[in-house]
């Protein structure tokens, strides 16, 4: 009564529904639901290193929920070779849009060729790659690092401003060739370049991440019983700090001066009470404009080729005051 063949197709449709309700956690099964309406974008995301990137995910996934876009979300856990691995995938879905987060800025060139010759647009979200040829993707969306970099450089200037004795900074850097450690480094050296009274006295990754952070700071305070400044690149690293400074029998914010990058909400909750001094804003929240770019580009829409996202800065008293508010 109930054949071979029959038992064979049940249970391929029963194996094509199942691929079909993966697709939104991994980039490697299942195939794209293409047309039919709804939009569908392969996403590939850095990890999950900080607070900003689990806000930024957070972001993401909560839009395309809003929007009713089919999202297939790719974690590539810091590693270049796993977002390639995303995207060729997402190629092979047949996505509608492609976007991702760049773990470091260069090698992208081969991948996103093949996102072009397959016609899928491509969208950088948060950090751009430096390929001289801009076809290769549609837009940017995201912050300008260097700007960042110049913001805390800037803080620092108006801090010490008139007085002579030299001023000596630690740097905890990003992830190697990621595009906000290269630019938040340089923007920082190129304002603090023109006062000879500052000097970096030590600058090493801290990968951005908490752990790592707080393993450097502790060879960074090793090292040197003369440290003024710690400029982090990111929130998380500079709290990994702070809890080496308090080991070391220090207050971070009053014996060291510390600058960071993002204002999460450990971060501004470490402002507000004075154990960081000022951090320069970068949002995660990028999931709403890009539910909308990719809408545009997938409709063939002209789109501006960087969209940048509007920041500020923050003192312990303005954390204080947004605190209470703060979403992520
Ligand atoms: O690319 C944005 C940076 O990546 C954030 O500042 C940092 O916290 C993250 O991991």
């Amino acid at each position: 009564m109930f054949g071979k063949r029959a038992g064979v197709l049940l249970a391929a449709a029963l194996l094509a529904s199942v691929l079909g309700a993966c697709g939104d956690d991994d980039s490697g099964g299942g195939g794209s639901s293409g047309g039919g309406g709804r939009l569908v974008i392969g996403f590939a995301q850095v990890g999950a290193e900080s607070g900003w990137r689990t806000a930024n995910t957070k972001s993401i996934q909560d839009s395309a929920k809003a929007a009713g876009v089919e999202l297939k979300f790719s974690d590539a856990q810091g590693k270049q070779e796993n977002q390639i691995k995303a995207i060729r995938s997402f190629i092979t879905q047949r996505v509608d849009v492609i976007a991702f987060s760049p773990v470091v800025e260069s090698g992208w060139d081969t991948v996103l060729k093949e996102a072009k010759d397959a016609e899928i647009p491509v969208i950088l979200t948060d950090r751009a790659i430096d390929s001289p040829d801009d076809s290769l993707y549609e837009t940017f969306i995201g912050s300008d690092f260097v700007l960042e970099g110049q913001k805390a450089g800037e803080w620092l200037t108006q801090e010490y401003q008139g007085k002579t004795d030299p001023v000596n900074i630690v740097e905890l850097q990003g992830t190697p060739g990621a595009a906000p450690a290269n630019d938040r480094k340089a923007g920082f050296a190129e304002v603090i370049k023109k006062d000879p009274k500052f000097k970096v006295i030590a600058s090493q990754t801290g990968q951005f991440t908490r752990t790592d952070g707080k393993q450097v700071m502790e060879t960074f305070l090793q090292s040197h019983d003369d440290i003024d400044v710690l400029y982090a690149h990111n929130d998380d690293m500079g709290l990994g700090a702070i809890e080496a400074i308090e080991a070391a029998g220090k207050v971070p914010g009053k014996d060291i001066k510390i600058i960071t990058v993002d204002a999460v909400k450990d971060g501004m909750t470490a402002l507000s009470e004075g154990k960081i001094n000022f951090i320069v804003e970068c949002s995660p929240l990028l999931g709403p404009q890009l539910m909308d770019l990719a809408q545009k580009v997938a409709d063939g829409q002209s789109v501006e080729k960087r969209v940048l996202t509007k920041e500020t800065t923050f003192t312990p008293e303005q954390a204080k005051e947004v605190l209470p508010e703060r979403k992520y």
